[in-house]
C-alpha cells in the first residue's frame, strides 16, 4: 500500500497534488511520501517483532539523507556499501552499532573509517579482504567483527542482472571453501569472527530460494559452532520483491516466517538488509509529455524524462506502471504507445505498447515503484542534470535535492592548460 492516490480526478502525493510540486519544482522529479517509507518500514520491523532483530535498510536503493533521517528516525540500521554510503548513514543519524558494510570491493581506507566509526558487522567476501582487513585493524589497533557472505549455490529466480547466490556469480565465500576460510581466519590478528551473512538476490517473488538457503545457513551455523567459532550474527539479506506489474510477491510476515523457522531457535541476531521493500512503492518519478509523435508504425510518446533518471527499463528489462497525473475516467479509451525519453538510443525505452488513456504536450505522467534503484542510478548522461528529489509530509513538501544547473555541472570540467592558450 502506497499514499499515492486520485483525488478530486488529480493524482496525489499523500495531501498534496502531484502537479503542485512539479509546477514547483519542474520535471522530471522524485518524489517519496514519508507516510509509505514509514508504513513498509513498520510492516517489514514488525515481522520480526519480538525476535531480537537488526533491520538495516540496503542504502544503495535509495541514500538520499532525508530518506535515511526518515528510517533512522524508525530505529532502522544501514547496510553499505562504500565509504560513501557509510558516511551518509552516519550523518543521517544512524548509530555506527547499527551498521553493517557489505561488498565485494571494500578498500583499506573504507574499511578504517567503519572501524573507527564503529559499525556493528563487516560481511567479508573474500580471503584477500580479510587479510587485508586484518592488516587494517591490527595497524590500529583494533578488532574488526566479521561475518563471512557465503555463497549457498542457490538460484534466486530473479533477473540474471541481480542474481547472486550462484556459485557462478562474483558474491561471497565458495560454499566448499567456508570452513577451512573461517578456519584460518579465525587465527587472524584483528579479526573477532562472528556471524554468517547470505544474500541471494534481488526483486524476489517466491519464497523457495529464501527458504533453501536459509536452511543451507542454519546447518552451515551448527557446522561452525561444532568447529568452536563462536557464531552470534546471521544476516539473510536482502531481496524480497514488490509488486511492479501486479504479481504480488510474498507478504513481509510469510518471509519472516521462513527466516524465523529456519533460524528463530538458533539463539543469534538476525540481521535483514531490505532495500526495494522500503522505498520502491514510496517513490515515483515524475515527467512532463514534450510530444507525442506519430511515426511510420508506432505512436511514441516522449517524455522530459529520460533512462539517465530512471534505468531499469533499459538495464534490466524492468516494468514500471506509468498513471496519468490527471484521472481517466473509467470510460476513456486507451491508446497503445512507446513510452520513450529524449536521449539519443533506442534503448531510452520506458516502455513499448503500453496502454495509455490519450495524453498530449504539457500532460504529466508518473512512473510508479520508483522510490528504489531510481534516483541512486541517475546519471547525467547526454548532459543532463541530475533529477531532483522532493519528500511529502502530509501536506508539506521539501526539496531534498535539487537540481543542478548547467553552469554547476560545466564548473566540473575544466580545459588543461595545453588547450587553454590563455585565450
Ligand atoms: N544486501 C545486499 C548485499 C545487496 O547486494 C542488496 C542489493 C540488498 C541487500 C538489497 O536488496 P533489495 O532488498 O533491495 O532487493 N539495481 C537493481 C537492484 C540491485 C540490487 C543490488 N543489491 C534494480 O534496480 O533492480
Amino acid at each position: 500500500m502506497d499514499h499515492f492516490t486520485y483525488k478530486n480526478g488529480e493524482l496525489y502525493a499523500e495531501d498534496l497534488p502531484v502537479a503542485t510540486i512539479a509546477k514547483e519544482v519542474g520535471t522530471p522529479c522524485y518524489i517519496y511520501s514519508t507516510a509509505t517509507l514509514e508504513r513498509h518500514y513498520k510492516v517489514f520491523s514488525g515481522a520480526f517483532d519480538g525476535s531480537n532483530a537488526l533491520v538495516c535498510f540496503a542504502v544503495k536503493a535509495n541514500s538520499n539523507l532525508a530518506v535515511l533521517k526518515t528510517l533512522a528516525n524508525l530505529g532502522a540500521g544501514a547496510d553499505v556499501v562504500s565509504g560513501g554510503e557509510l558516511q551518509r548513514a552516519l550523518a543521517a543519524g544512524i548509530p555506527a552499532s547499527k551498521i553493517v558494510f557489505s561488498g565485494v570491493g571494500k578498500r583499506p581506507w573504507e574499511m578504517e573509517t567503519a572501524l573507527k566509526a564503529g559499525i556493528h558487522q563487516f560481511n567479508v567476501e573474500s580471503e584477500p579482504e580479510i587479510r587485508v582487513l586484518s592488516e587494517v585493524a591490527s595497524r590500529l589497533g583494533m578488532e574488526a567483527p566479521v561475518a563471512f557472505r557465503v555463497n549457498p549455490d542457490v538460484d534466486a529466480k530473479t533477473h540474471a542482472k541481480i542474481s547472486t547466490g550462484k556459485a557462478e556469480n562474483k558474491f561471497g565465500v565458495p560454499w566448499q571453501d567456508v570452513s577451512r576460510i573461517y578456519r584460518e581466519a579465525a587465527a587472524l590478528p584483528g579479526i573477532k569472527i562472528q556471524g554468517v551473512d547470505v544474500h541471494i538476490g534481488s526483486q524476489l517473488t517466491d519464497l523457495d530460494p529464501f527458504n533453501n538457503a536459509f536452511k543451507r545457513v542454519r546447518e552451515l551455523v551448527e557446522d561452525l559452532r561444532r568447529e568452536g567459532h563462536d557464531i552470534t550474527q546471521v544476516d539473510l539479506g536482502g531481496g524480497l520483491g514488490i509488486p511492479y506489474d501486479g504479481t504480488i510477491p510474498p507478504s513481509p510476515a510469510s518471509y519472516g516466517a521462513v527466516a524465523i523457522e529456519a533460524m528463530g531457535n538458533m539463539g543469534v541476531q538476525l540481521i535483514f538488509e531490505p532495500g526495494r521493500l522500503i522505498v520502491g512503492n514510496a517513490g515515483i518519478l515524475v515527467s512532463e509529455v514534450i510530444y507525442v509523435k506519430q511515426g511510420a508504425e508506432r505512436k511514441f510518446i516522449i517524455l522530459d524524462a529520460a533512462m539517465n533518471d530512471l534505468i531499469r527499463p533499459a538495464m534490466y528489462d524492468g516494468y514500471h506502471h506509468i498513471d496519468t497525473i490527471l484521472e481517466p475516467s473509467s470510460e476513456s479509451i486507451r491508446e497503445l504507445a512507446d513510452v520513450v525519453g529524449p536521449v539519443c538510443e533506442t534503448g531510452d525505452t520506458f516502455a513499448r505498447g503500453r496502454e495509455l488513456p490519450p495524453v498530449e504536450a504539457g500532460d504529466l505522467v508518473a512512473f510508479r515503484s520508483a522510490g528504489a534503484y531510481g534516483a541512486v542510478m541517475a546519471s547525467t548522461y547526454n548532459t543532463r542534470p541530475l533529477v531532483p528529489e522532493v519528500l511529502v509530509n502530509k501536506d508539506q513538501f521539501e526539496v531534498i535535492r535539487k537540481r543542478p544547473s548547467l553552469d554547476e555541472m560545466l564548473e566540473l570540467d575544466t580545459i588543461p592548460t595545453w588547450l587553454d592558450n590563455g585565450k
